[in-house]
């Protein structure tokens, strides 16, 4: 039996200003994805994310949490998540790479995380991001009927990303890493893992805010942490893809909170029909 978990409820006006805090994410990360280009350094997209988060007078929640020194993580091929933006770290053509970012505004907290090819890629890289997309976009579906049918719970978002990365073919799903509550922090419960049973934990209801973020590579499923107490990379060495939103839960649907259209060119009609207003934009 899991543990009790305490899971913050927010009001359609907090849920309002998440928005603002998820926006400030998406602007950060589409700038990043423009200036993905071979001879890029990691640590320049890192200056891309400071500059666009703190001009819209929001925090890069990434820095200094437990003592990271960044605004993003920018894991590039075989690394998964967590890697360290660093000046020596240079793309090049062929090489995959995940920024995950986030951004703390007015005490409300946004975390996405977008994978790209830098210029031309391989077609199975091209193939994995858009696993890990689907695998995603399935997890936010099911919460949207789960929490529309009443009768939805938090793994039930778990097996539609399984599901959908295994209709996909033989890809690992990584383990130990994966979703979770957030809100007035970055990371709250309940954990949202990337696989397993459906029909267990607690139940998807309006208010809930949850960051969906599955990691997928190309080859086993196993990873190892670097000795710089961050990076993650996968042990076999194949190449992996993370992608991440944050979504919140409203009475008639989901609302991708970090998704510029709010997740609607992907989800139609699952998506809320009555935004909470955004104040003060
Ligand atoms: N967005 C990441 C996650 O939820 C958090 C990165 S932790 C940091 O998994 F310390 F690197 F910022
Ligand atoms: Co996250």
């Amino acid at each position: 039996m899991a543990h009790q978990v305490e899971i913050e409820l927010k009001t359609p006006e907090q849920i309002g200003l998440m928005r603002r805090a998820g926006l400030v994410v998406a602007d950060a990360l589409a700038r990043m994805r423009a200036a993905v280009v071979p001879g890029v350094s990691t640590a320049d997209l890192d200056r891309i994310a400071e500059e666009t988060i703190r001009a819209a007078g929001a925090i890069p929640s990434f820095k200094g949490y437990h003592g990271y020194p960044a605004s993003i993580c920018s894991s590039v091929n075989d690394q998964v998540v967590h890697a360290i933006p660093s000046p020596r770290q240079v793309l090049r053509e062929g090489d995959l790479i995940s920024i995950d970012c986030g951004a703390e505004l007015d005490g409300w907290h946004g975390d996405a995380a977008i994978t790209v090819g830098v210029g031309e890629v391989h077609a199975d890289q091209r193939r994995l991001i858009r696993v890990a997309e689907d695998a995603m976009w399935s997890g936010i579906a099911a919460a949207a009927r789960g929490a529309r049918s009443g009768k939805g719970r938090l793994t039930d978002i778990s097996f539609a990303i399984q599901s959908s990365v295994r209709k996909a073919g033989r890809y690992g799903i990584v383990e130990g890493y994966g979703g979770h509550g957030i809100g007035s922090a970055m990371h709250q419960d309940p954990f949202v893992e990337n696989k397993g049973r459906p029909g267990k934990g607690p139940m998807l209801r309006p208010g809930m805010a949850l960051a969906i973020e599955p990691m997928i590579t190309r080859g086993r499923p196993k990873v190892a942490e670097l000795d710089d107490g961050w990076t993650v990379v996968t042990v076999d060495g194949s190449v992996a893809a993370h992608v991440e939103h944050t979504m919140a839960i409203c009475d008639d649907g989901v609302w991708v909170l970090t998704a510029e259209d709010g997740g609607r060119s992907r989800l139609g009609d699952l998506v809320t029909a009555r935004e909470p207003a955004v104040s003060g934009a």
